[in-house]
C-alpha cells in the first residue's frame, strides 16, 4: 500500500492537469487511469484524433475546391483510408506519450487499472488499496443513450466508432445536430459520404449564437450536408448492415424514415462514475448523474473533490483543465479560481465557429440593454486572399459602460481569434480596449478589432 497527498483518479484533460498542478505545487501524486494510454477521452477518442481527420480531409477539401483557383494544378488526390486512420492513431499516440513524459517529469506515478474509493482516504485498484489524504475524481463522461437506437460501433456508432470506421461511407445519418454531430458529419462528407444531419430542434448547435447558427447551418448545406430539422429519432433498425432511422416530424406529427449505412448517435454525453462506489459513500449526486461539489470542488464528503465532465458545466476539455488547476491549487493551500463566465467554445468545423460569454438572447432575456458591432470577414483583405471570407465577428457590448459581454465568431482560425476577446472580458475591459489595441496587417484578427471599431464610431473596412 503507497500512500499520498493526492490521489487522482482518470488522466483526462481534467485528472492528468490536476495531477500536474498536484505535483508541481510539492503534493505527492498518483493517478490512476484503466486505460492502456494516458489522457482521457480527449486525446485517445475525441478532441485529438477527431481534429486529426478534420485537418486531414480540409486538405482535401482545399485541393479539390481551390487549388486550381490559386494556378496550383497536377495530380488528383484520392484518400487512402487506412494511411489516415494511421497519421490519426500517430497524432494521438505522440499527445499520450507526452502525457506519460510529463508524469515521469513531475514524479507522479500513474496507477494502472480502475479505481474504486471503498472508504474515505483510500482508493482501490486491483487488489491493492492506497491511501490518499484527498481525492480528487475526474471520471469523465460517456455518450448518452438514445431509445430505440441501440449502438453496435459497427452499424450504429457514438463519436468512437465515428473515427475508426471500417470504411468511408455512402450515406452516413447524424443523429443530433451538436458539435460532435457536426464536426464527424463534415469530416465524412468532405471524404466523399452522402451525409443527412436529423435533428430534434428548429436550429443547429442548441444554446449557440442565433445568427451564427443560421449563417453555420447555410455554409455547411452549401458545403453538401443535408438537414432533416424538427425531427425526434424514435428509433433505429439494423438489418444486413443497413440502418433504417425512423422519425417523427415535430411540426405535424407525420412518421418518415431513412436509410444509411452508418448511423452516428451524437445526441449528447452523460457523466461516467459507474464502479467507483460514491453513493455508498454518501456523495450527492444530481438528477443528472452529475457529482454535486462546492465552490471548491469538494463534494458533501470531505477530502473527496470532484472536477471536469463528471460534475456541473460544459463538458469542455479546457473547462476540466483549470478546474484541475484550480483544484491543485486549493488543496495546496491556495486560493484555486475558475471564471465560468468567460469560457470559450469551439466547433471546428471549417469554418470555425467560436463563442464566449453572453449571447443575444441571453441578454434580452436578462433584459441587459446591449450594442452590437458586427463585421463581415469579407471585408478583411486575408480571408478573401485565402478562400476564406464566409462569416463574421460579432461583438456583443454594454449599450452604457461598453464593457464587453459576449463574442461570437463564424469564420477563419475562429478558435484561435476568440481569444483576445477572452482576455479582454477577464480584464474587464470595453470594446473600445480592443479597438484602439493596433492589430496587425493582413491577419485574420483585424476582423475582431473591426467588430469592435462597430461597437463605437464605426468599422473602417464595412
Ligand atoms: P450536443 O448536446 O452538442 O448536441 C446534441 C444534439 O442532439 C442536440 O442538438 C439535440 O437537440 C439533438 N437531439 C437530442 N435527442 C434527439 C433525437 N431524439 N432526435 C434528433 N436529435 C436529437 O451533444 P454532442 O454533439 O453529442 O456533444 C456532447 C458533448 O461533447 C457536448 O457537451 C460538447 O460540448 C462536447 N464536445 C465538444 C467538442 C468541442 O468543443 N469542439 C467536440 C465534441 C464534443
Amino acid at each position: 500500500m503507497a500512500s499520498y497527498d493526492v490521489i487522482v483518479i482518470g488522466s483526462g484533460p481534467g485528472g492528468y492537469v490536476a495531477a500536474i498542478r498536484c505535483a508541481q505545487l510539492g503534493l505527492k501524486t498518483a493517478c490512476v487511469e484503466g486505460r492502456d494510454t494516458l489522457g482521457g477521452t480527449c486525446l485517445n477518442v475525441g478532441c485529438i484524433p477527431s481534429k486529426a481527420l478534420l485537418h486531414a480531409s480540409h486538405m482535401l477539401h482545399e485541393a479539390e475546391h481551390n487549388f486550381a483557383a490559386m494556378g496550383l494544378k497536377g495530380k488528383t488526390q484520392s484518400v487512402d483510408w487506412k494511411q489516415m486512420l494511421t497519421y490519426k492513431q500517430d497524432t494521438i499516440d505522440a499527445n499520450t506519450k507526452g502525457i506519460e513524459f510529463l508524469f515521469k517529469k513531475n514524479k507522479i506515478d500513474w496507477i494502472k487499472g480502475w479505481a474504486s474509493i471503498p472508504e474515505v482516504g483510500k482508493v482501490k485498484v486491483g487488489d491493492d488499496t492506497h491511501e490518499a489524504k484527498n481525492i480528487i475524481v475526474a471520471s469523465g463522461s460517456e455518450p448518452s443513450s438514445l431509445k430505440g437506437v441501440e449502438v453496435d460501433e459497427k452499424t450504429v456508432v457514438s463519436s468512437t466508432g465515428a473515427l475508426e470506421l471500417g470504411k468511408i461511407p455512402k450515406n452516413l445519418v447524424v443523429i443530433g445536430a451538436g458539435v460532435i454531430g457536426l464536426e464527424m458529419g463534415s469530416i465524412y462528407k468532405r471524404l466523399g459520404s452522402e451525409v443527412t444531419v436529423v435533428e430534434y430542434l428548429d436550429a443547429i448547435t442548441p444554446g449557440m449564437d442565433a445568427e451564427v447558427q443560421k449563417t453555420f447551418q447555410r455554409i455547411l448545406k452549401k458545403q453538401g450536408l443535408k438537414f432533416i430539422m424538427g425531427a425526434a429519432v424514435q428509433s433505429c433498425e439494423v438489418k444486413n448492415g443497413k440502418a433504417t432511422v425512423k422519425y417523427t416530424l415535430r411540426k405535424n406529427d407525420s412518421e418518415a424514415e431513412i436509410e444509411a449505412d452508418t448511423v452516428l448517435l451524437a445526441t449528447g454525453r452523460k457523466p461516467y462514475t459507474d464502479g467507483l462506489g460514491l453513493a455508498d459513500l454518501g456523495v450527492d449526486i444530481s438528477e443528472r448523474g452529475q457529482i454535486k461539489t462546492d465552490d471548491h470542488w469538494q463534494t458533501n464528503v470531505k477530502g473527496i473533490y470532484a472536477i471536469g465532465d463528471a460534475i456541473d458545466g460544459p463538458m469542455l476539455a479546457h473547462k476540466a483543465e483549470d478546474e484541475g488547476m484550480a483544484c491543485a491549487e486549493v488543496l495546496a493551500g491556495k486560493h484555486g479560481h475558475v471564471n465560468y463566465g468567460v469560457i470559450p467554445s469551439v466547433i471546428y468545423t471549417h469554418p470555425e465557429v467560436a463563442t464566449v460569454g453572453k449571447t443575444e438572447d441571453e441578454l434580452k432575456k436578462d433584459d441587459r440593454a446591449y450594442k452590437v458591432g458586427k463585421f463581415s470577414f469579407m471585408g478583411n483583405g486575408r480571408a478573401k486572399a485565402n478562400f476564406a471570407a464566409d462569416g463574421f465577428v460579432k461583438i456583443l457590448a454594454d449599450k452604457e459602460t461598453d464593457r464587453i459581454l459576449g463574442c461570437h465568431i463564424i469564420g477563419p482560425m475562429a478558435g484561435d481569434l476568440i481569444h483576445e476577446v477572452c482576455v479582454a472580458m477577464e480584464f474587464g475591459a470595453a470594446a473600445q480596449d480592443l479597438a484602439l489595441t493596433c492589430h496587425a496587417h493582413p491577419t485574420y484578427s483585424e476582423a475582431v478589432r473591426e467588430a469592435a471599431l462597430a461597437c463605437g464610431d464605426g468599422a473602417i473596412h464595412a
